[in-house]
């Protein structure tokens, strides 16, 4: 059978040319921009294996300083600095191993260590923090503290240590004398880890309704509400900031 090419239209003849040209080229640069060894083992070149293998080491890993620096090892474990690797702050120190004669940089400029604590919100609750424009300005951060083992408030005991915006603004409400324990059952733990052992949080009307229902059975003078029909198809919480409670 003729194929019926010299049928078709010299448009659509031209079209079908244009067109198996576009779907080829694609194919084509694919396989000039791919590399041959690729997808030998997985999606990626099998050489890549070879060539980071080749590269230079330039980490020594923590443990090798110990071989001669027992002073700043010994006073760094002991510290809060125990999980900031000698070489986050140094640099790269593997040629420093091979060659004592070639010193990892020391940084002694004031602006290394706000790199980790200059004050961002994001930074985790109790993390300690500072705004360097105003914490001693002009002054070398390790003129007062060790690098190696740095001290600075004592290790917050206060429930404000590390949540201080809401013991202000408790501080400034009618709430004042309510102790955060009162609502918060608070594991002795919480104050070391944190989140690994989180205090309670109420979680019923009836615990608010505890001091401020009308049956309540307490005797100090406080704003009552019947628990029953005081707004009863919601918490408490979603009207009232328990840390800093309104009324109006
Ligand atoms: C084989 C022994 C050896 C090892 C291992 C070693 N160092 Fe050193 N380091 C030295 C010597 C020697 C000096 C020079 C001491 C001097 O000048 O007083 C030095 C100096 C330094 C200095 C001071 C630089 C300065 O400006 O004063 C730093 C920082 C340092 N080492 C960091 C490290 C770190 C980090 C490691 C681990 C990755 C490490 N060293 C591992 C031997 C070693
Ligand atoms: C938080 C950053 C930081 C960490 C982590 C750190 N250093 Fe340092 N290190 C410094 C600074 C800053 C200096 C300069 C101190 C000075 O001049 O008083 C210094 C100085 C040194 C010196 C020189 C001491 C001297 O008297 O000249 C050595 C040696 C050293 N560090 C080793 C280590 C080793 C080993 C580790 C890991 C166990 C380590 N450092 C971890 C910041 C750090
Ligand atoms: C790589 C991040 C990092 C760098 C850089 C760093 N620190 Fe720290 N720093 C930490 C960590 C982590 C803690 C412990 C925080 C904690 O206990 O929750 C800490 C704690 C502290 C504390 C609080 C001590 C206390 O008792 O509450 C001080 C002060 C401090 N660092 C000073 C410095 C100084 C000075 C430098 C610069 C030489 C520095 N830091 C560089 C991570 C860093
Ligand atoms: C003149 C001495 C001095 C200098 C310089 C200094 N600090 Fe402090 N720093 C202190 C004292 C004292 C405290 C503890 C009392 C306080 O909280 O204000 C402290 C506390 C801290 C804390 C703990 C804050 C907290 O909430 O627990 C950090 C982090 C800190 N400093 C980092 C730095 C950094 C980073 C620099 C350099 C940019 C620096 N300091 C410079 C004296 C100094
Ligand atoms: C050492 C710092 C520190 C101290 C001291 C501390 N907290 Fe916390 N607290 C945290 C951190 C970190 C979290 C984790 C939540 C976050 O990311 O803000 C937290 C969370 C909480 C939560 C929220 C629990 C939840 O389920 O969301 C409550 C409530 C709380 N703390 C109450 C207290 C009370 C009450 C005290 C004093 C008895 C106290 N905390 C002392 C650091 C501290
Ligand atoms: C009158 C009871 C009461 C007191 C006193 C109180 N809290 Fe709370 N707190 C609550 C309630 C209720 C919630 C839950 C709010 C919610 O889920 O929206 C809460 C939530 C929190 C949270 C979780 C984060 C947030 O803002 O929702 C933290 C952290 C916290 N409280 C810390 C404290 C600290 C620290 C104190 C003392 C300075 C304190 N609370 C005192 C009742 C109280
Ligand atoms: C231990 C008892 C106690 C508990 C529990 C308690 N409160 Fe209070 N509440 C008080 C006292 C005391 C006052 C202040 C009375 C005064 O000085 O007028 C007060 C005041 C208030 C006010 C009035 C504020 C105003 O402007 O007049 C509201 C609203 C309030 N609390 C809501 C709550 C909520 C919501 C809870 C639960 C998360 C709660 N309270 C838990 C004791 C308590
Ligand atoms: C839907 C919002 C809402 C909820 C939920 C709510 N309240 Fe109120 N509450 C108000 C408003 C609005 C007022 C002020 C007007 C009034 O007195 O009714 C008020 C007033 C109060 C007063 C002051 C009464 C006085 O005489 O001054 C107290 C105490 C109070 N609420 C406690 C509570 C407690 C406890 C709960 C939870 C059991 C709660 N509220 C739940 C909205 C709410």
């Amino acid at each position: 059978m003729k194929l019926p090419w010299r049928n078709f239209p010299e448009q659509i003849r031209r079209l079908i040319v244009v067109w198996s040209f576009l779907i080829i080229l694609p194919f084509f640069i694919r396989s000039l921009l791919i590399p041959a060894d690729f997808g030998k083992y997985g999606h990626f070149r099998a050489s890549a294996v070879e060539e980071a293998i080749a590269k230079e080491m330039k980490y020594a890993g923590h443990a090798i300083c110990y071989d001669c620096h027992d002073e700043e090892v010994e006073s760094k474990m002991v510290g809060v600095h125990k999980n900031v690797n000698c070489e986050v702050c140094h640099g790269p120190a593997a040629a420093h191993v091979e060659d004592d004669e070639i010193k990892p940089r020391a940084p002694r400029e004031r602006d290394s260590c706000p790199l980790c604590h200059e004050y961002l919100s994001s930074r985790p609750t109790g993390f300690p923090q500072i705004i360097s424009d105003s914490h001693e300005p002009m002054k070398a951060c390790i003129s007062c503290h060790d690098p190696h083992n740095p001290r600075g408030k004592e290790m917050a005991k206060e429930c404000g240590g590390c949540h201080a915006e809401i013991a202000s603004t408790k501080s400034l409400s009618k709430h004042v004398n309510i102790p955060c324990e009162k609502c918060h059952e608070t594991p002795e733990l919480h104050k070391l880890q944190p989140r690994l052992h989180l205090p309670g949080k109420p979680s019923k009307r009836e615990f608010c309704g505890g001091c401020h229902d009308v049956e309540a059975d307490s005797d100090i003078a406080i704003p009552r509400v019947e628990l029953a029909t005081h707004e009863e198809a919601y918490v408490c919480w979603q009207c009232h900031y328990p840390h800093l409670p309104e009324a109006e």
